[in-house]
């Protein structure tokens, strides 16, 4: 499929075929297509959790509009965007800085010290802050992994339509250290999807000779 076809193929699948599962060869070319994402400063905002426990998917279901997307999906990707990694001075900023071999310690130094100006002057330090700018970086993430689903003939829905606190809990999740970006559920469509509704190029571009 060309990537063009793909755009079209992918929709946001509302119910997936329960007896037919993605192979593990093609869904660890999506999971590399994720980390291949690009990233604000490189800084990897992302981390996944693949969830196959039917227990746990139920629990998250009843947390996400009882969407039925949850269970029927053959693999399901729960997308959390980075917080606590972000406040100045954190360890996981040194350590994605420092991986880079190309550069001398003292190069790296530097690197940090403009990284952690931006953390503080251009996104901020508050949790809500950090997370907005995490979670951006995760749906840049998320969208690749659509992108290569659709190419392979795979489906998915992003899911942001949940309870947030409700999830949380299902999730047993400590909210000062990261927080759901989106649910992303792989599978195969049973149903066709509708047309495509879109607004026309003109409607929202402006151009400037
Ligand atoms: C961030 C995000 C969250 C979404 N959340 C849901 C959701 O919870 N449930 C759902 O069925 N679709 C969800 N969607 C799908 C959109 O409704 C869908 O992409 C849009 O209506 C366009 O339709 P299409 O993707 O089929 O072309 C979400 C899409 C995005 C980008």
């Amino acid at each position: 499929m060309t990537f063009k076809e793909s755009l079209n193929f992918r929709h946001a699948c509302k119910v997936f075929d329960e007896n037919r599962k993605i192979s593990e060869a093609e869904f660890a070319q999506i999971l590399e297509a994720g980390r291949l994402s690009p990233s604000s400063l490189g800084l990897e905002h992302w981390d996944f959790w693949l969830v196959q426990n039917p227990k746990m998917r139920e629990k998250i279901q009843k947390a996400c509009w009882n969407q039925v997307q949850i269970p029927t999906c053959s693999h399901l990707l729960v997308i959390f965007a980075k917080i606590s990694d972000f406040k100045s001075g954190g360890e996981y900023v040194r350590q994605m800085v420092e991986r880079r071999f190309d550069k001398n310690s003292a190069q790296h130094d530097a690197y940090i010290a403009k990284i952690e100006d931006f953390l503080v002057h251009n996104v901020g330090q508050s949790d809500l802050e950090i997370f907005a700018w995490s979670k951006a970086q995760c749906f840049l993430c998320a969208q690749n992994m659509m992108s290569m689903a659709a190419v392979l003939g795979i489906d998915t829905c992003p899911i942001e339509g949940y309870v947030e606190s409700e999830l949380n809990k299902a999730l047993e999740l400590d909210t000062s250290k990261k927080r759901v970006a989106m649910l992303l559920p792989f599978g195969y469509r049973v149903n066709e999807p509708k047309p495509k509704v879109r607004r026309n190029l003109d409607e929202f571009l402006t151009v400037f000779e």
